[in-house]
C-alpha cells in the first residue's frame, strides 16, 4: 500500500510520515494528508522506535511541547527535540520541521522575519533551536500560539474556564499570532512547493493572551470577563517573549487572519 506524495509537492513519490500525530499540529496533518502514515507516540516514539518502510518525506510534529515543565526537565526536553529531531533526520529523507516563535527573545519592536538570529530565552526554545540545527534536507516551519480542536491549548482551556468562572486572568504584556493548526496544515502543502529553508508561517494579525482570550469568549457567547495582569504577576516558570509575532521576508504562505482561525476551530469543538 502506497502513500504517494502529489506530484505539485514536487518531492518524488513516496510514503508521507506524520510524527507527533496525536497532537493538535498532528490531528489536523492528518487530516490534510489523508494517505499519509500519521504515527502516534505509541506507534512511533522518536526517541526509541524504528519504522520499518522508507517514507519519502517527513511532516515532523512530535515535540516536548510543555513549555514550563521543560525548565525542570531540560535533558528530556532535549532528548524529544533534538535527539528526536536527530533521529527523524536520520531517515533520510526531507523533513518539515515544526518550530516556533519561542526561539526569539522579544526584544524587537516589530515582527519577527526568518532573517532574525535566535536567542531564546526558555529551555524549551533552546531545545527547539537545537532541533531546527538538526535539520539539513527540509523546511523549517516556525509558527506561533498554536490552537486546534485536540489536546491542551489556550482556547480549550478558555471555554472551559469561561463555562464555569466570571472572570479569568490573563497576560496582557506578551503579543503574538495565536495560529489556528488547520491553517497551518493547510499551508504546509504550498511550503512544500518553495524552496528549502526557514520560513515563518503564522497567522494575519496579532493581539495579546488577554485579547484572544477576550475573542474566544466573544465568539463563544460566554459571559466571562477578563482581567488583564502582567507576566510577572502569572510568575510561570518559563520566560517568555514580550513580542514572537512572526511574519515572513521570503513568500511564505500568508495565513487567514487569527480571528478567522478562532471561528474556524471553535466549529469543530
Ligand atoms: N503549541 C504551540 O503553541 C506551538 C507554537 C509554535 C510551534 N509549535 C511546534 O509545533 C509542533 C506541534 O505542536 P503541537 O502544539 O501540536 O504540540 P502537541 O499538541 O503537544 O503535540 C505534540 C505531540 O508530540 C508527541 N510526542 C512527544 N514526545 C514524543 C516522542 N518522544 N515521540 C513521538 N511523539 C512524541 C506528543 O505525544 P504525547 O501527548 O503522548 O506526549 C504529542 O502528541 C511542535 O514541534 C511544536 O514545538 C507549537
Amino acid at each position: 500500500m502506497e502513500h504517494e506524495i502529489a506530484d505539485p509537492v514536487g518531492t518524488g513519490p513516496g510514503r508521507v510520515l506524520i510524527t507527533g500525530a496525536g497532537g493538535q499540529l498532528g490531528a489536523a496533518l492528518a487530516e490534510v494528508f489523508p494517505r499519509a502514515d500519521a504515527l502516534t507516540r505509541d506507534l512511533y516514539d522518536i526517541t526509541t522506535s524504528t519504522i520499518d518502510f522508507s517514507p519519502g518525506l517527513v511532516l515532523h510534529a512530535a515535540a516536548w511541547t510543555a513549555v514550563d515543565d521543560a525548565e525542570g526537565h531540560p535533558v528530556q526536553a532535549e532528548l524529544v527535540n533534538v535527539q528526536g529531531t536527530r533521529n527523524v533526520v536520520a531517515l533520510g529523507v526531507p523533513v518539515v520541521y515544526y518550530s516556533t516563535d519561542y526561539v526569539f527573545d522579544g526584544s524587537k519592536a516589530e515582527p519577527y522575519v526568518e532573517s532574525d538570529e535566535p536567542r531564546p530565552l526558555s529551555v524549551y526554545g533552546r531545545t527547539k533551536v537545537g532541533g531546527e540545527r538538526e535539520v539539513r534536507d527540509g523546511w523549517i516551519v516556525r509558527s506561533s500560539w498554536l490552537f486546534g480542536w485536540t489536546s491542551k491549548n489556550f482556547v480549550r482551556t478558555m471555554l472551559e474556564l469561561g463555562a464555569r468562572q466570571d472572570e479569568v486572568a490573563v497576560v496582557d504584556d506578551q503579543r503574538g499570532s495565536p495560529t489556528f493548526v488547520g491553517h497551518l496544515a493547510e499551508a504546509t502543502k504550498d511550503v512544500l512547493e518553495l524552496p528549502q529553508g526557514t520560513y515563518h508561517v503564522a497567522a494575519a494579525g496579532d493581539c495579546t493572551w488577554a485579547e484572544f482570550a477576550e475573542a474566544i469568549f466573544e465568539e463563544a457567547g460566554l459571559d466571562c470577563r477578563v482581567r488583564r495582569i502582567t507576566t510577572s504577576e502569572l510568575g510561570r516558570p518559563a520566560p517568555r517573549p514580550a513580542n514572537s509575532v512572526l511574519r515572513s521576508e521570503r513568500g511564505a504562505p500568508i495565513l487567514p487572519h487569527w480571528r478567522e482561525g478562532l471561528r474556524a476551530c471553535l466549529t469543530r469543538l
